[in-house]
């Protein structure tokens, strides 16, 4: 009853034990049937870790010579050509329905590149399957719930972030996204986070199954606090791991024009208003801190101490995520 978005009800689906509200059962087959292509490049996250930043950046290093002034995707419209949100179609339907995905402006897409396409049957995934490569999905689903084949087919990119930060921020987005529709406190989020009891949770089942493959050559792992304390140096590997080539020059240009001030600036006006369809902004704004360790100003002493607990109970199976993250 805290989520408006768990009216539907909730599911815990194996072999994770994650959690998704109810409607993600209509699309769970369609998006394991997905099927990928060689050139897709697929950025994988946990909510909170840095898709939005990631993608942008993905984009940059595809598409060294187009210069955007204004963000596209996600936070401003839920459909993009630029980044495809796998499973998109469940998150809409999650809240509040099919109504709110033909509120929002990328459901021109759909008419302009399925026409005569039954909404129905998944906006986001007849979107997926009609753009133009090389595509750029995003997704926050685990590994075991995509095709087997997927990282034998094409490259993807995984962001891990310290939980303490993924979890104030999720708790934010929790409450200013209209679907997730939040209404309890920070303490009571902070519970459901580590009982993995939040959408996309566990947090750490999440983790590892990246983990266990992170020796694939397709699989190319970043974390958040590098990104950040070090933009030219992740983005230069980003470079290799995508074969880009960009030059030195062009990196730089991609890390200055992807910093959180930058991206902050490129937000539409309109997402900043109270005719956002997507969130509520008067409880605040999608580009809220984008800092290591905020963390810091939420947690008390006491959860801190739980979760390193937490953090140090899930260090015993050899996640070595885990490492930069006490
Ligand atoms: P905070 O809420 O801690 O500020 P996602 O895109 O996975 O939803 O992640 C959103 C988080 O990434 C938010 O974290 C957001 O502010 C941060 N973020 C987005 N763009 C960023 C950027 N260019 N640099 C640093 N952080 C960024």
């Amino acid at each position: 009853r805290l989520f408006k978005a768990y009216t539907k009800g909730v599911v815990k689906l194996q072999p994770g034990n994650w959690f998704y509200t109810r409607p993600f059962l209509d699309f769970a087959d369609k998006i394991y049937d997905f099927k990928f292509r060689p050139t897709d490049i697929v950025i994988m996250t946990f909510p909170k870790a840095g898709t939005t930043w990631m993608q942008e950046i993905v984009w940059s290093l595809k598409h060294p010579f187009e210069s955007d002034n204004q963000l596209d995707g996600f936070p401003c419209v839920a459909l993009s050509s630029k980044y495809n949100l796998l499973e998109g179609d469940f998150v809409k339907s999650t809240g509040s329905g099919l109504s709110a995905i033909q509120a929002d402006d990328g459901y021109q897409l759909l008419q302009k590149h399925c026409p005569g396409k039954d909404p129905k049957n998944g906006v986001f995934l007849q979107i997926a399957e009609k753009i133009s490569d090389p595509r750029i999905i995003k997704t926050h689903l685990p590994f075991s719930l995509l095709a087997p084949s997927l990282l034998n087919t094409c490259k993807v990119v995984f962001v891990a972030r310290n939980p303490k930060d993924v979890c104030v921020s999720f708790y934010h987005h929790s409450n200013i996204v209209k679907t997730h529709g939040y209404t309890g406190d920070f303490n009571k989020f902070f519970e459901l986070f580590l009982n993995g009891e939040v959408m996309y949770g566990p947090f750490w089942k999440y983790l590892e199954e990246a983990w266990e493959r992170r020796e694939h050559p397709n699989l190319h792992c970043v974390h958040f606090e590098d990104l950040k304390s070090n933009p030219m140096k992740e983005i230069s590997k980003l470079n290799d791991f995508l074969d880009t080539g960009l030059n030195a020059d062009q990196i730089e240009r991609i890390s200055d024009e992807t910093s959180f001030e930058a991206m902050k600036k490129k937000e539409p006006k309109k997402c900043n208003t109270g005719t956002c369809p997507l969130m509520d902004r008067s409880k605040g704004s999608f580009f809220r801190s984008g800092t290591v360790d905020s963390w810091k100003k939420n947690f008390t002493k006491e959860q801190n101490d739980k979760m390193n607990e937490w953090i140090q109970k899930h260090s015993s199976n050899g996640n070595n995520f885990r490492l930069r993250f006490s």
